[in-house]
């Protein structure tokens, strides 16, 4: 925005200025920028002082924490919770609903109304009454852009929630929200208003339930403390799951679910509420990285039904939440990946914010960070993938990128993983891609769309991924968490014997080189190499196939840009090796099919499924539901996989890298 303005800025120059006199405006520019346009230093200067002796305070703890590596008694580099998140808040838009948005101005008045048309399509037919007094005092009328009366029917209308937010220290503000029958008004003492209309209006049969709002004292009054309390946004949730994050749910639904409908509640955040961030990802100091892979959830809106199970079963989407929850303290992940179809799609998860507000639960109850890719049914219904993708960031602990604009799909990005040392070498890398969703479909007599051909990875995703890869630094490998940084080192060949002996003396001896760290990709709709032939285990003669298929057929896209060959067999560890060739990626993770799960080597590449883990996706009775785990040690050099079943059994474990694993 700021960047906008000034080449607008620029433009206005140039056409004020005649090609004579665009010499002085230069000069008369550089002048302002280099000379007169300086911070000036101000009285502040002797603060500063302070500031600066401060300051070498903090610096003490952290030169403990670059010598630890046993058992560190300073501070990590990762540990975040002394950072506090600057929030410009005098900056965020008042007029507009923006339930992301970190507001800490409070409402100063909330209404009802009721419209038979779109009110985004007649925002002024639709508004509250208002005069220009009102709109200085109390602030603008704000739609919060959600139907109230969405499960009720068409011919309901469009029933939302108006507020007005404002700055001003002088203006009551509301601290409280209650909704009760037509006859009762709150107990308990303070000023409170009621929305004139039923927050239930229009909705044939329905008792009428109204909205109170208490309106507390000015913001000039309040203490600190007060004003963390205040209603700061509103929204309005569907179904019985949990609400979005830092939302409280107000009982009871204004909406009551009839079987065939979902509860709708409104919901509201006091003060604000922060998601907290995931720090950069990092190995322990022992060198350990553990991944948990959860594949194709199939969410929907409330709280799921379960698909294939003999067993009385209901809630599916809660019951899979406990799994997981369950399968995440015993492996206590580093990292978990969603590796598509979160959302079951078809019709069920018609508001993706719902649930979004609850698929990743588990991770976020437990503080862990999260990444996720896009599946083929993320999408079918409510949100775009770009809506999606802006409202997973406001979750806690999440590592989701937008990625490039300019490319396929939604959520093309890598994340580095860190030596825990001082040094914060870049040990791994994870590559995420969106795989997409349909290809090719035709529109059946009725108009819906009938998918033909799943999506595939494109060109312009090769070319991202190997501009990523080939912007990587190699480091020296095996890695010694003392000198990370030293790579000259690193070619001194009679020095790194001794070094291995020290510190990898269980590893096979590989003499220390400059390579790229090893890479795990993460994507939803396999390639057609899943279903390839096997490479041979050197040893054994045996194929290299580990693991399920019980899909028929492929689940990979008809269609193929040749990302196999293309992107991950050109991206190799090191060009300066080019005899061994051996790749950067060495693991490849999918999701899509949930009744495969096994892991194939194809040309030196593992290419793994993930497996169902969620009773809301299909499945087969005797299946059990299991999730993946990738166990990465050696700082990076050793890949393992295993699966954890429902039964708590860990099923196929084998080494895919680095120590143990079948040789090239
Ligand atoms: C959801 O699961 C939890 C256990 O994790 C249980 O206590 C709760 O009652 C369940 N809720 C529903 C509505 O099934």
């Amino acid at each position: 925005m700021a960047n906008y303005t000034f080449f607008r800025f620029l433009r206005s120059l140039r056409t004020l200025c005649a090609p004579i006199t665009a010499v002085i405006c230069f000069s008369l520019m550089l002048t302002y920028v280099f000379i007169l346009y300086q911070p000036t230093v101000g009285p502040g200067i002797t603060q500063r002082m302070g500031w600066q002796s401060w300051d070498s305070v903090s610096l003490s703890s952290s030169a403990a924490s670059s010598n630890e590596g046993s058992g560190s008694t300073g501070t990590d580099w990762w540990d975040t919770s002394a950072t506090d998140e600057s929030v410009d808040y005098a900056s965020l838009p008042l007029d507009v609903w923006a339930p992301l948005l970190p507001h800490d101005t409070g409402l100063s008045e909330i209404t009802l109304t009721r419209c038979l048309i779109d009110p985004a399509y007649a925002p002024d037919i639709c508004k509250p009454d208002t005069t220009p007094e009102q709109d200085a005092i109390k602030g603008n009328w704000v739609r919060v852009d959600r139907n109230v009366n969405l499960e009720a029917g068409y011919l309901t209308g469009f029933l939302n929630i108006y507020y007005r937010r404002t700055r001003r220290q002088d203006v009551n503000l509301v601290t409280d929200l209650v909704l009760l029958p037509k006859d009762q008004s709150p107990s308990g003492d303070g000023f409170w208003k009621k929305a004139e209309l039923s927050a239930r209006a229009g909705v044939r049969g329905a008792e009428p339930l109204f909205l109170w709002y208490q309106l507390g004292k000015t913001a000039a009054q309040m203490s600190a403390d007060e004003r963390k309390n205040i209603v700061t946004e509103i929204d309005v949730h569907f179904g019985d799951d949990i609400p979005w994050y830092g939302f409280e749910k107000l009982q009871p639904p204004t909406l009551i679910s009839n079987g065939a409908t979902q509860d709708t509640f409104i919901t509201f955040r006091r003060g604000v509420k922060l998601p907290p961030k995931a720090p950069d990802l990092h190995f322990s100091h022992e060198g350990k990285f553990k991944i948990l892979q959860v594949a194709d959830l199939h969410y929907s809106v409330s709280l799921g039904h379960c698909r294939d199970v003999d067993w009385p079963c209901d809630h599916a989407d809660n019951l899979t939440n406990t799994l997981l929850g369950h399968v995440m303290d015993e492996e206590k992940p580093d990292l978990v990946v969603f590796t598509g179809d979160q959302l079951n799609g078809q019709s069920t998860s018609w508001d993706p914010k719902s649930v979004l507000a609850k698929f990743a639960r588990a991770a976020m109850e437990r503080k862990t960070p999260w990444a996720a890719v896009f599946g083929n049914h993320d999408s079918e219904v409510g949100l775009s993938r770009a809506g999606q993708m802006e409202l997973m960031k406001g979750l806690p602990y999440n590592l989701v990128l937008r990625g490039p604009q300019d490319i396929h799909g939604v959520g093309n990005y890598l994340h580095k993983v860190y030596s825990a040392d001082a040094s914060k070498t870049h040990l791994l890398t994870l590559y995420f891609l969106d795989s997409g969703d349909y290809a090719k479909g035709i529109y059946n007599f009725w108009g819906a769309f009938m998918p033909t051909s799943y999506d595939y990875l494109r060109q312009n995703q090769i070319d991202w991924f190997l501009k990523e890869s080939g912007a990587i630094s190699p480091i020296s490998r095996p890695f010694l968490p003392d000198s990370g940084k030293d790579l000259g080192d690193a070619w001194d060949s009679d020095d790194t014997d001794a070094v291995d002996s020290r510190q990898f003396g269980q590893l096979t001896p590989d003499p220390a080189h400059l390579v790229k760290p090893n890479a795990l990709m993460f994507f939803h709709i396999p390639l057609p190499e899943s279903y390839a032939k096997a490479d041979k285990d050197p040893q054994t003669g045996a194929d290299l196939v580990v693991g399920l298929k019980e899909d028929k057929g492929q689940g990979s896209s008809k269609e193929s840009d040749g990302f196999f060959e293309k992107a991950i067999l050109k991206a190799v560890k090191s060009e300066h090796n080019a005899a061994k060739k051996e790749t950067e990626v060495k693991v490849i993770a999918n999701g899509h099919c949930h009744l495969t799960e096994n892991c194939r080597r194809v040309k030196g590449v593992w290419l793994c499924f993930g497996g169902g883990g969620s009773y809301s996706g299909y499945g087969k009775i005797g299946f059990d539901r299991r999730f993946r785990v990738y166990d990465i040690s050696d700082y990076g050099e050793t890949i393992e996989t295993y699966k954890r079943t429902e039964k708590d059994e860990i099923v196929d474990r084998m080494f895919l890298a680095g120590r143990d694993a079948p040789g090239l």
